[in-house]
């Protein structure tokens, strides 16, 4: 029986509370309709940690190559009519210098899986920006590497580090990366955790054979993990990918599971993923209003910024990465927040 708006008040709150939550407590909120008590206690589980702030991060995706063949991503090492690209270091830094002159002061660094940057050639581009640019945040998030390789990367100045378990069911997982498996990637997870990174993770809605249990989890594993940032997005088709003929996920679903690890979870950074912004599907609530407080926007030259299609994004624009964030900034002042 569907719970009334008095009982999810009370449940969120109780979560929110306690920080713990069952799977039949998760399942519920997952289920529920009463959307609204959900998000609003995310909202204000968000505004406790973070007030009024929005945390805007620059992204710089500098290799295209990838030699995954995960099923669902538009840059598996599978599609051959992908044009692909890769950033020199010169061009790798000055997409940072671009991004920390508008004003970002967190960065992501991210590629495809591409053994062409080898742990020494990453090693040299992290110090250089570190050195010119001591108070920017770096974040790697260029796939599974060797322990050595992060261990590295982390004594050069890297402060975090990103690698999706996409999705929490191991079934799922192999049938999408059939190269790999989930159990090394949690491993991987465990190992950016203590070696002392600001470990994130996150997963897709909407996979193909995912049910709603399996969401609870995904949800479960970033707790247990006691993760420092969650990606929580909805899968969408790339018409050059086995997956093509799959529906897109529903948004909602993405926004009420990123809303219940912000009851989780009050110091996680959530962004506002670009797959729930990108969806074609009409949705009326913003995830900055569920418990996100991250906006993540690409920094790179727009040529590089239209290869590098994960997932076909009709909302691309050739716009100046300072254009971009004051327009950014603009919509953050808009709904009541400061953008930094
Ligand atoms: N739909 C949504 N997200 C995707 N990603 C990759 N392909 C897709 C897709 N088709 C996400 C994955 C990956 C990140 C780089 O992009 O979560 O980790």
């Amino acid at each position: 029986m569907s719970k009334s708006t008095r009982e999810i008040a009370i449940l969120t709150s109780e979560i929110a509370t306690q920080k713990k939550a069952s799977s039949d407590e998760i399942l519920t909120l997952l289920k529920t309709k009463e959307v609204e008590t959900l998000f609003a206690t995310a909202n204000a589980q968000r505004q406790k940690k973070f007030g009024k702030t929005i945390i805007l991060r620059g992204i710089v995706e500098f290799s295209s190559f990838c030699s995954c063949p995960c099923s669902y991503c538009g840059l598996n090492s599978l599609n051959s009519d992908l044009q692909r690209f890769r950033m020199t270091e010169s061009e790798i830094l000055n997409a940072i210098k671009v991004a920390y002159q508008a004003g970002y002061r967190a960065v992501v660094l991210q590629s495809g899986e591409d053994p062409f940057y080898t742990g020494d050639t990453l090693s040299a581009i992290i110090k250089v920006i570190k050195k010119q640019y001591p108070d920017l945040i770096l974040t790697l998030s260029v796939g599974e590497r060797s322990t050595e390789e992060y261990k590295q990367w982390k004594k050069d100045g890297a402060n975090r580090y990103l690698l999706k378990h996409e999705t929490a069911n191991p079934i799922i997982y192999k049938n999408l990366h059939p190269h790999a498996n989930l159990k090394q990637r949690i491993q991987h997870l465990e190992t950016l955790k203590s070696l002392g990174y600001e470990t994130g993770s996150g997963f897709m809605v909407g996979l193909p054979g995912q049910q709603i249990e399996d969401l609870v989890e995904d949800i479960l594993l970033i707790k247990a993990l006691n993760l420092d940032m969650a990606g929580i997005g909805i899968f969408i088709p790339h018409p050059k990918t086995p997956l093509k003929n799959v529906p897109e996920g529903n948004p909602l679903e993405a926004m009420k599971a990123l809303s219940i690890v912000r009851l989780l979870m009050e110091n996680i950074h959530l962004p506002s993923t670009t797959s729930i912004e990108t969806s074609q599907s009409t949705h009326f609530y913003e995830p900055l209003s569920c418990g996100a407080n991250v906006i993540m926007k690409k920094v790179e030259p727009y040529i590089y910024r239209k290869l590098y299609e994960i997932y076909p994004n009709p909302n691309l624009k050739e716009t100046s990465v300072e254009e971009d964030r004051i327009t950014l900034e603009h919509y953050i002042k808009s709904i009541g927040l400061n953008a930094f």
